[in-house]
């Protein structure tokens, strides 16, 4: 119950890893807003009980003011904010550079990294000194993936912000670090697969060292422990929970 009274903020909550992630804080006692894309989504939330509060809201992670309107119902709720998930991200079609669509590049980048980006800007002024942010990053936020220039650019963007926000909160006990996942089993690892092994059945669990795809609840014990006073000391960092995908 290390979360126990402990106020945190979700983004892209509805999604395979946001559902884990929620579902994880809330095991451990939190109070968690949870931010989704469409209100359909909210439905999503209903299967977990929580201990303590667990709200939804619905915000575009582009829009300047559905983000300060998140920030805000959070700290409504509450009166501070302790931990937030900037994790809403998105990942569009495989194609080389040259082929590669502008619309989908600037999409994704409005969504991985204007969102991350407008999340920490308006989140920072609400929270309590001593909070713990985690930025949503990738593996492909530390190494490059051919036909994905867009994720790619987003997610290594992801990692320097984040270690520029450390530099910036660490004078109010705040801690910044990024996760970095590599193959989860959920819908994006999925879809990239069928465009990057069309015709075969070669997945991408088979490809890293551990063997198999990671699971979502792999991407929220590390998320868990990130937000938690056990990672107390780890600030401007990228943890890596990618079955080794990463190794050199
Ligand atoms: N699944 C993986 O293998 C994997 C690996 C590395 C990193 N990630 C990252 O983890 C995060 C979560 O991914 P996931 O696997 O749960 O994907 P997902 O598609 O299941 O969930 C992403 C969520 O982001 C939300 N979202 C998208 N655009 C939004 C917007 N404009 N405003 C608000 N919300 C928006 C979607 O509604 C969705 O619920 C993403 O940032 C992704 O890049 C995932």
């Amino acid at each position: 119950m290390r979360f126990t009274g402990k106020n945190i903020v979700i983004t892209g909550a509805g999604g395979d890893l946001g559902l884990a992630i929620s579902e994880r804080l809330i095991s451990e006692g939190a109070n968690v807003l949870a931010v989704v894309e469409r209100e359909e989504e909210r439905t999503k939330l209903d299967k977990i009980s929580p201990q303590g509060v667990l709200e939804s809201f619905v915000a575009d992670v582009t829009n300047t003011e559905q983000v300060k309107a998140y920030a805000e119902k959070a700290f409504s709720l509450w009166g501070a904010i302790d931990g937030f998930v900037n994790n809403a991200g998105i990942q569009t079609r495989v194609r080389p550079i040259v082929d590669f669509p502008e619309a989908d590049f600037d999409r994704v980048m409005a969504v991985n990294v204007r969102g991350v980006f407008l999340g920490m800007k308006y989140v920072f002024p609400r929270m309590r000194d001593g909070g713990s942010v985690v930025n949503m990053s990738s593996a492909l936020g530390v190494v490059g993936g051919a036909g994905i220039v867009a994720y790619v650019g987003s997610k290594h963007a992801i990692v320097g912000m984040t270690k520029t926000a450390a530099l910036e909160v660490g004078n109010r006990g705040i801690r910044v670090n990024a996760c970095a996942p590599g193959p989860i089993a959920g819908s994006m690892t999925f879809k990239l697969a069928e465009e990057v092994f069309a015709g075969s059945d070669k997945t991408f669990g088979e490809t890293v060292p551990l063997g198999r795809h990671g699971t979502p609840e792999d991407v929220a014990g590390l998320v868990a422990f990130l937000l938690s006073d056990d990672s107390r000391y780890a600030t401007g960092t990228v943890h890596a929970v990618d079955g080794g995908f990463t190794t050199p």
